[in-house]
């Protein structure tokens, strides 16, 4: 099938990507040139695993990349991948999405034959049929004979995005007319997983209910992880047992320093926002983000406890990204933990596989090291932010340091003589 992706970030690369490893003929249309140059020469503007052996495999062949809508004329299914950023109220904003629907629109009124408008960004329900429908329609000045509409939530997680989208969970189809939906259950032809046919708006509800039910999954862990914390037993022993019920599950039980990244908290606040806009007062959603919004100030405070006052100490902070295998900083819990620490005068030597150049940008006054060692040589105290693999295998690196004071966000070191956050 010939399928146009609006927006080349993280989702739509990847989907794209897969796309045309399935064997369809894909086109990127992604508003920065730079991207869109780096696309072409097969190089992928992000780190996921996998993706650029797959893109230089297709780039220049069934994958290609271009700034303009020209060439969804001819597309049979078109894909909206655009971001949803938060609003300062915590709402998704939508107007990249309408933008995008009014370009799709323009751009489909030379389209001869019946295309399929997919929505797989994360919208409120109600915006496909409310928003993207009536904008493509109008702009193209077409019939519903002429163009359908579906929206297909992605369950991406980056790091993991290329083998989530070849080995997905399931396939969540919502439509409102039969045809749409055959038109993306084929581009999913060679994927096998289960096919849920739903509405627009339950498609769209599943996308905000699963990622509001994973982030409130590790806050319940959190705050069980808090308790045990007093009680002086390990959360991971007390989760572990927990979580062999089938009914509550053994994944997404790691307590720790939070969530970050750019889906969970965007995410729960969209459907505070939504709910509170239905007239209710969500305060589990609430209490999901106010337990995340407390765990970075708990390692400053434990750290606080173990050393005393942490003006002109220097110390060590040990992962940056959000979480393992990206270079993605957005959301991530080492931001605030890296503000406070300024805030109260330490000296912060920092170190990351991959984000380092990421959060320059945000904290440009910080010293960063080319490795872990570095970052310890010397340091006060220690606080391990992100769950790379590299760092369960620091121990006499730790001797570096003037006092061995470790503070685990994530538990992931295999050394003794640690403290968790929440064990
Ligand atoms: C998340 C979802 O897992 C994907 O299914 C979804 O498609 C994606 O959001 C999205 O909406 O696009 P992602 O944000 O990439 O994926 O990362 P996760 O692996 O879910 O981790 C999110 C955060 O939770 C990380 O900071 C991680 O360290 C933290 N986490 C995860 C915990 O603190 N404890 C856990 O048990 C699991």
């Amino acid at each position: 099938m010939k399928i146009s992706i609006v927006g080349g970030g993280y989702v739509g690369l990847v989907t794209g990507t897969c796309f045309a490893q399935l064997g369809h003929d894909v086109i990127i249309i992604e508003i920065n040139a730079e991207k869109v140059r780096a696309i072409n020469n097969g190089k992928p503007p992000i780190y996921e695993i996998g993706l650029e052996t797959l893109l230089n495999q297709h780039a220049g062949k069934n994958l290609h990349a271009s700034t303009g809508f020209d060439t969804i004329a001819s597309a049979d299914i078109v894909f909206i991948c655009v971001g949803t950023p938060p609003k300062p109220d915590g709402s998704a904003d939508l107007s990249y999405l309408e933008s995008a629907s009014s370009s799709i629109g323009t751009a489909l009124k030379n389209n001869s034959s019946y295309c399929c408008v997919v929505v797989k960004s994360t919208v409120p329900p109600g915006t496909t049929e409310k928003i993207v429908r009536p904008c493509v329609l109008k702009t193209s000045g077409k019939t519903e004979n002429e163009i359908g509409f579906a929206m297909n939530p992605e369950f991406l997680r980056e790091g993991r995005a290329v083998e989530d989208f070849m080995h997905p969970d399931r396939i969540i189809i919502g439509s409102n007319d039969s045809r749409a939906g055959k038109q993306v259950a084929l581009v999913y032809q060679g994927i096998s997983a289960p096919v849920i046919d739903t509405g627009l708006s339950a498609a769209e509800m599943i996308k905000y209910t699963s990622n509001a039910f994973l982030a409130t999954k590790i806050s319940f862990s959190n705050e069980i992880g808090n308790i045990c914390k007093h009680l002086g037993i390990d959360v991971y022993e007390v989760m572990k047992g927990v979580g062999y019920d089938p009914r509550i599950g053994s994944l997404f039980l790691n307590a720790g320093a939070g969530f970050g990244g750019s889906c969970f908290p965007k995410d729960v606040s969209a459907l505070i926002s939504l709910a509170k806009k239905a007239g209710e007062n969500p305060v589990l959603l609430q209490s999901v983000l106010s337990v995340n919004e407390q765990q970075p100030h708990r390692m400053v405070a434990l750290l606080e406890e173990k050393i005393g006052s942490i003006s002109g100490k220097r110390i060590a902070v040990l992962g940056l990204a959000f979480k393992d295998n990206t270079d993605d900083i957005r959301d991530s819990c080492a931001i605030p933990v890296i503000r406070e620490l300024l805030q109260n005068g330490a000296q912060i030597s920092a170190y990351d596989p991959m984000a380092i150049s990421n959060m320059q940008q945000i904290f440009p006054e910080i010293e960063y090291c080319p490795c872990a060692a570095d970052a310890l040589a010397g340091a006060d105290g220690c606080l391990v932010m992100t769950e790379w693999p590299e760092f369960s295998r620091l121990d006499k690196e730790f001797d570096l340091m003037a006092h061995r004071i470790i503070i685990e966000g994530r538990r992931i070191l295999a050394c003794k003589g640690t403290d968790g956050i929440c064990w």
